[in-house]
């Protein structure tokens, strides 16, 4: 059959409120236009992340009856960390509350904390906010060394998240004393969920060696990424897919993990550090600010839902149907003429919002005219990623429409690119914003938006 299914029934359901498009557009007015200040309540379709939104399984649910809350040494901790071994290899495992705690406790062991990192450079496919945000901190520079084909969204390729090796390389070789690690991103969330092939991360683990450094992944998703290689490298399409994440996992020295993507938990982290020094350093920081190593902040419940969330995500069908899921919503709204990042990406599909509204200027934030377009027209929430979120430093105006894991059916995804195929049709309606608050940091959080009075002189079909 070529259907491609949902590999599991509903056996518990939350019903989702319907509202209409006119409250909503009171909703919307009341927030001041930002969709992060919505009550989740008036949300029909959820795209704003897929980070910890998934729906669990009968299993996962199981396990959380079975969580054993010892402070030391509960039994749920000791299944936690065997599928942790299974999986990566690594025996040297510390459960977090979720990803970002790894990344602060990694940068903290290896170049210090407070202002400390003066004058060094941590490269990476691409850092994750969070990652950047913490490496930064440091003092130490984040550095992004994505590919050229990687940087243009029109462009499909197959591996859009491979690491430039020949920037890397330069890097090393001109200032290897100034790189205290390198990171890799599997998938690459920032360009739109986009994989690294295996002989890329080979080819990285070379130059590591060459120059003596350690190397990390940062492995959110890397379920995803050895679905997107065992489909694109030719060479690894006959092997189980476990067989090539294990692969990722032998390449690294460490990974930081946010388990609320490819974990299936709804909050949950991890934190792989194979040198005994540093692990051990880990391990005190871990215990100063997230809770006793057997537990690092999380319920003995929730060790058990990740030790079985962690196996589950590398079930062929489970990929076969996830990675279809984004792609064919990606396929449909491509097809009705909407410009996307290309190819869509392992968890989203992210809209070209300059070309959707090419009428409005980048300053009046297209991204934001249409997320809340989506919001209005449809109830669907989805995230602006351009100028709103990241100023002057945004390359792009993209929106993510991202797709939590196990939770929507495929008629809610062709509702969705009705939703979006719709307002493309009305795209000359959209308003630009102008922001009227905004915080010192972080804006697109809390900031509130008033839409651009567009003059009648300007001709608009409404007007
Ligand atoms: N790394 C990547 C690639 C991520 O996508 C995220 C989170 C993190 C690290 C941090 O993990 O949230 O558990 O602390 N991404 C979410 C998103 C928030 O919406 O893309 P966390």
């Amino acid at each position: 059959m070529k259907t491609i299914i949902e590999p599991f029934r509903i056996k518990s359901v939350e019903p989702i409120r319907m509202t209409t498009e006119a409250e909503r557009s009171e909703r919307l007015r009341d927030a001041g236009h930002n969709l992060f200040r919505i009550h989740a309540d008036d949300v029909i379709i959820d795209l704003l992340t897929d980070s910890g939104t998934g729906a669990m399984s009968s299993e996962q649910w199981a396990g959380i009856m079975r969580g054993n809350e010892s402070y030391a040494g509960a039994p749920s901790y000791y299944r936690f960390l065997e599928a942790m071994e299974a999986l990566t290899g690594m025996t040297n495992v510390l459960p977090t509350h979720q990803g970002r705690a790894s990344e602060r406790i990694l940068v903290e062991v290896i170049i210090g904390s407070g202002d400390t990192g003066r004058g060094l450079v941590v490269p990476n496919n691409a850092h994750f906010d969070t990652t950047r945000a913490n490496i930064e901190h440091s003092g130490a520079v984040a550095l992004d060394l994505l590919t050229p084909e990687g940087r243009d969204p029109a462009r499909a390729a197959l591996f859009k998240g491979n690491v430039d090796l020949e920037r890397l390389e330069a890097l090393l070789d001109e200032r290897a004393d100034d790189v205290p690690f390198v990171m890799v991103t599997i998938t690459c969330n920032n360009n739109g969920g986009q994989p690294v092939s295996l002989e890329n991360l080979q080819a990285v683990r070379s130059l590591c060696d060459r120059y003596d450094k350690l190397l990390f992944l940062d492995a959110c998703r890397f379920a995803e990424n050895a679905w997107f290689i065992k489909q694109r490298e030719i060479v690894h399409q006959s092997r189980h897919v476990r067989d090539i994440a294990r692969d990722q996992f032998a390449l690294a020295d460490g990974a930081t993990i946010s388990a609320k993507k490819d974990g299936l938990v709804n909050i949950g982290g991890v934190l792989l550090i194979r040198d005994d020094t540093l692990f051990e350093r880990a391990g005190n920081l871990l215990i100063l600010t997230e809770g006793f190593v057997t537990y690092g902040g999380l319920a003995g419940r929730d060790l058990e839902a990740m030790a079985i969330g962690f196996e589950e995500v590398l079930h062929e069908d489970y990929l076969r149907y996830r990675i279809r899921a984004v792609e064919y919503l990606g396929e449909k709204i491509a097809a009705g003429g909407v410009a996307i990042v290309q190819p869509p990406g392992g968890h989203a599909v992210y809209i070209d919002a300059a070309d959707f509204c090419p009428h409005i200027p980048r300053h009046e934030f297209p991204g934001q005219a249409l997320a809340c377009g989506l919001y209005e027209l449809g109830g669907v929430r989805s995230c602006e990623i351009g100028s709103v979120m990241l100023g002057e430093h945004a390359d792009t105006e993209l929106v993510r429409l991202a797709v939590p894991r196990r939770t929507y059916t495929k008629s809610h995804i062709d509702y969705v690119v009705e939703v979006v195929l719709e307002l493309k049709a009305r795209a000359q309606e959209l308003r630009g914003y102008r922001i009227v608050e905004e915080p010192e940091a972080l804006r697109h959080f809390t900031a509130r938006f008033e839409p651009v009075e567009v003059p009648i002189a300007a001709g608009r079909a409404d007007a």
